[in-house]
């Protein structure tokens, strides 16, 4: 149970020092460089998990950062292949510059699909807040026009226009993750209502199931999980046409099962030097674990206090 106090404490945690989220973010990032993101992938694949690395990065405020984080996503791509990891790549548009220039953005998007299509690695657009839904569906839709097979994208069960753009995207049998959501958005485009988004999110696998999609079916809700695995089961769907996906560090547990169950599984595994925002948005996304944060700083003034 989350407490308003935790919630407070999430508010606040920009204030927290860098070393105290540091601690934290060790559990939720590989580390800042990519040697860490391969060594994090290595010991997932060892234990027959799949990754998909993010280069942390969002909020580019200057064309050179995006430029940056395109090759950076080379060189994570080269890496992959040339250790042989089984892992793709899940990229975001604002991180490759498409607040900034969108012709840019294009381009990025172009360089680091052509470095992954080298490679035969899949890429994946993360969806980002809602000023964006529009721009990567064009994108995404864009790409697969262009021929691109390897290329797939996210929709927001939140979201309450989500079954539109499965019905919209149907021609193109897309590889979808589907999502709870992750932004906070106005309740004229969002459900607010948890039940809401559980149901909207088994409606939006069943659909692109039925459709012949392959699915990613990102979360850490385990009574959803069980829904999900129902819809597979009566649709008869074969371990080919899906997977679960995780956040690392996460739900660990649940992951192990499933694997152990003979279910894809695929872990999320940001990398960089960007680890402070991605950090308070997951302390913020999850605030019973800023109570903990909280503890640590008490700790580092009280000494002996458990
Ligand atoms: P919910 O938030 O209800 O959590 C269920 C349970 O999981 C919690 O009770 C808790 O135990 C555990 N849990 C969840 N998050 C946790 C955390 N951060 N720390 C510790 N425990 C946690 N969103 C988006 O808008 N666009 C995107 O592209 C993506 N991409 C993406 C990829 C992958 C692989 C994952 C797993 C998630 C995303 N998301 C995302 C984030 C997603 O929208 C959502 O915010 C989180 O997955 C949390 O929601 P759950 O579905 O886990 O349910």
């Amino acid at each position: 149970m989350i407490g308003v106090f935790d919630r407070a404490l999430a508010a606040t945690l920009p204030l927290v020092p860098r070393p105290v989220v540091r601690r934290f973010a060790d559990r939720y990032m590989a580390g800042e460089t990519l040697e860490d993101a391969v060594t994090t992938v290595r010991r997932l694949n060892d234990r027959g998990v799949m990754g998909t690395v993010d280069v942390l990065g969002e909020f580019i405020r200057a064309p050179e950062e995006a430029e940056a984080t395109a090759a950076t996503y080379e060189h994570v791509l080269d890496a992959i292949a040339a250790e042989r990891l089984d892992a793709n790549i899940s990229v975001k548009l604002s991180a490759l510059g498409i607040d900034v220039d969108a012709k840019l953005a294009d381009d990025l998007v172009a360089r680091v699909l052509a470095a992954a299509e080298r490679h035969h690695i899949f890429v994946r657009i993360d969806m980002e807040d809602s000023g964006l839904t529009d721009r990567t569906l064009r994108i995404y839709r864009r790409l697969r026009e262009a021929g691109h097979e390897r290329v797939g994208v996210v929709l927001q069960a939140c979201m309450r226009r989500t079954m539109d753009d499965v019905e919209a995207l149907a021609g193109l049998t897309p590889n979808v993750r589907v999502v709870k959501g992750i932004y906070i958005e106005p309740e004229e485009i969002a459900y607010r209502d948890p039940a809401a988004i559980n149901g909207n999110f088994v409606r939006a696998v069943d659909r692109l199931l039925a459709g012949g999609s392959y699915v990613a079916v990102a979360t850490h809700d385990r009574p959803l999980i069980e829904e999900v695995l129902a819809v597979i089961e009566r649709r008869l769907v074969s371990r080919e046409g899906y997977e679960f996906q995780m956040l690392l560090g996460v739900a660990e547990d649940v992951r192990h099962r499933l694997v152990a169950a003979g279910h894809r599984v695929r872990v999320y595994v940001p990398f960089g030097n960007a680890w402070y925002a991605y950090s308070v948005r997951r302390l913020k996304e999850n605030p019973s674990i800023a109570g903990y944060v909280a503890r640590d700083v008490m700790r580092s003034f009280v000494p002996g206090l458990r």
